[in-house]
């Protein structure tokens, strides 16, 4: 079990929100600098195909300001692949996307997918980005995503974190329980994003195989009340709690 559990803080909806004036205020990359202070390990933003939140002048300047490494989010279209590609981010998570969607509705189909992605796994790796796919913590999707050659799998917890009655929320979580411990057999790092809450994230930071924790939404949300340093400072306490606590209990 890894001790100490990444947190990769995603700055997409401060874009949401400076974009809803067509401004430049609040400045993501603002964000991503107080993120950094605050105890990130990294930044990830995605940059959608309709530029909905993130720009690709943010993209531009997340690489020449901050010393994080960046994770950018991007769908498996050629104009990503060309723009990963120019920029070399430390890693690159393959999402699906649709434009008529709110948000990442779901995992990634890498076992329907698989040569449509093979050729994005394999460019961006030849390239040295680190890239994971986003999927759901479904055991096909696990064992297509090795296939694939992907270093790195990022589950879809949006079903666990959402869910609203506790036989439901069980449910789920054993899928990324079971998910996690086999992406650990199969040699993939494996990763945890979507919908994680200061509520959620105990349980999921307590996944021995999870290396890194992506979260957006909640953080800036919370950020309105109380400060995006310290809703910062609080997730990453709850995860270092949480971690602290399935260590002990792993070797007692
Ligand atoms: N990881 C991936 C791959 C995502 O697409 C998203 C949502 O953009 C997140 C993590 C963060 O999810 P949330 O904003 O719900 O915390």
């Amino acid at each position: 079990m890894n001790d100490r559990l990444r947190l990769g803080v995603n700055i997409d909806h401060v874009a949401t929100i400076r974009n809803a004036r067509g401004g430049a205020h609040p400045d993501p990359i603002r964000a991503a600098v107080l993120a950094a202070e605050a105890g990130a390990d990294g930044i990830t933003a995605h940059l959608r195909e309709d530029r909905r939140h993130i720009s690709d002048a943010d993209i531009e300047r997340l690489g020449m300001e901050i010393d994080l490494p960046l994770n950018l989010e991007m769908a498996a279209t050629d104009e990503m692949l060309e723009i990963a590609l120019r920029h070399r981010p430390f890693a690159a998570c393959i999402v699906p996307e649709k434009r008529e969607e709110r948000t990442t509705e779901g995992g990634l189909d890498a076992a329907g997918g698989h040569n449509h992605l093979a050729r994005f796994v394999r460019d961006m790796g030849n390239a040295d980005i680190r890239v994971s796919l986003f999927i759901e913590p479904d055991p096909i999707q696990v064992a297509a995503a090795a296939q694939l050659g992907a270093p790195v799998i990022e589950l879809h917890v949006g079903a666990y974190c959402d869910a609203e009655d506790e036989a439901a929320k069980e449910l789920h979580y054993q899928r990324i329980v079971d998910a996690a411990e086999r992406a650990d057999q199969l040699g993939l790092e494996c990763h945890a994003g979507h919908g994680i809450s200061f509520e959620t994230v105990g349980p999921i930071a307590a996944i021995p195989s999870l290396m890194e924790l992506n979260i957006g939404h909640f953080l800036i949300g919370e950020a309105i009340y109380v400060g995006l340093a310290d809703t910062i400072k609080e997730m990453r306490r709850r995860m270092d709690v949480a971690r602290a606590i399935a260590v002990t209990e792993r070797a007692s």
